[in-house]
């Protein structure tokens, strides 16, 4: 089933917005029309990228209106993603949004709702971390090599790597909770969120219980609003499996991205250093057996979410990236994790509202 021809407009011409462009030219994808409130960027993308026919507009309710549009892409501040998300689909298109979903559990039911009421695909860019490593992963819990997963726990340390802060430091909103929702959870811990709960496949969460942390130095204007974490700690609970997750943006530590999946046939790491490992007893249970591979995905994850949704959008169910009700169920860990550590104690599931 073809990807090509998904006739595309694309809402936020930022710095992410190169790899949702190229991903377009690597798919076929055609560009309708190019939208930012600041047209400056959207002119310095068309002419990037050659696209001579696309439209140029900074009102995203225009795009929308377009009938030669089928597919949108939000591509804005987090909090804009909800307002664009249920405008496209108000007019009958698919979404892609980018990651984190939105600001509230409010908006996601309301993009659930809106998505069924449309028969409309939307998928959220937080999926992109299903692929690579966790192809391999998915292969080997859906063989029975795993077992019961009664573990989770995901180690994300950035050096220096605040946005808005230390990195990305024209986009100002990440570091501003109103805009962008928060901060390390928000911005990389929900694309872990979104991979290990797909491999544990969905499991509801009861119980969470957090802490976050806000403390280091900088050095910006004081009129740049600044109040979003830089560290958060998560246990959460889900039936038989534990979830751990250790996120930081900035930390006096060497940078680590470590996953942790442990059941009761076997256990699996995906580190930087390893890519993949699997452990397991299948030897006998003092002959570990240990499996790594030297198989990497040549394939960015954006490129398989979008020729997932592509599919879909052309009637295939090629199964699609983070789905509405996916989106929904990390947005109610995270907000489930701030409430935690803004008022010190654990938060059960039937507190949310
Ligand atoms: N930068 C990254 O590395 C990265 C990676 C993955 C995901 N993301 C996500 O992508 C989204 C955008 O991030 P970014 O880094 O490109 O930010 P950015 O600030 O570089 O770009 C956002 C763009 O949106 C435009 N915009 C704001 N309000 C708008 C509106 N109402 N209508 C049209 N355009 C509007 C801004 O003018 C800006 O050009 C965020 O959700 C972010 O979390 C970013």
């Amino acid at each position: 089933m073809s990807t090509g021809n998904v006739a595309v407009g694309l809402v936020g011409c930022g710095e992410i917005s190169r790899e949702h462009l190229k991903t377009y030219q690597s798919l076929g994808l055609k560009v309708v029309a190019l939208c930012d409130l600041d047209r400056a960027r959207a002119e310095k993308r068309k002419k990037e990228f050659g696209l001579e026919g696309a439209e140029i507009l900074s009102d995203y309710r225009e795009l929308v209106q377009r009938d030669d549009i089928e597919l949108v892409t939000v591509a804005t501040p987090v909090a804009l993603h909800a307002p664009i998300t249920l405008a496209a689909l108000e007019r009958g298109k698919h979404v892609a949004c980018e990651k984190p979903s939105t600001l509230s559990i409010e908006e996601n039911r309301q993009i659930v709702a809106a998505a069924e009421r449309a028969r409309r695909h939307v998928i959220f860019l937080s999926g992109r971390m299903r692929f690579g490593a966790a192809i391999l992963a998915r292969q080997y819990i859906k063989d029975g090599d795993v077992g019961d997963i009664y573990r989770v726990d995901v180690t994300y340390y950035r050096g220096r790597g605040r946005p808005g802060v230390d990195i990305l430091k024209e986009a100002r909103w990440f570091a501003n909770k109103k805009l962008a929702g928060g901060g390390i959870l928000m911005d990389m811990g929900q694309y872990f969120m979104d991979q290990v709960l797909n491999l544990a496949g969905w499991p509801a969460i009861s119980s969470v219980s957090a802490t976050t942390y806000k403390g280091f130095s900088h050095d910006l204007p004081p009129d740049v609003v600044y109040d979003v974490e830089e560290h958060a700690t998560i246990l959460a609970r889900a039936g038989n499996t534990t979830f751990s997750f250790d996120f930081a943006n900035i930390c006096n530590h060497k940078p680590i991205r470590r996953i942790t999946i442990l059941g009761a046939k076997g256990g699996i790491v995906m580190d930087d250093e390893h890519y993949f490992t699997f452990f397991s007893e299948k030897c006998g249970p003092w002959r570990q057996t240990v499996h790594t591979t030297t198989w990497r995905d040549g394939t960015p994850g954006n490129d398989h979410a979008y020729s997932g949704l592509c599919k879909a959008i052309r009637g295939a169910d090629p199964g699609i990236g983070t789905t509405p009700r996916q989106a929904l169920a990390i947005t109610e860990l995270t907000q489930m994790a701030y409430r935690s550590a803004e008022e010190g104690r654990e938060v059960r599931r039937e507190e949310l509202v």
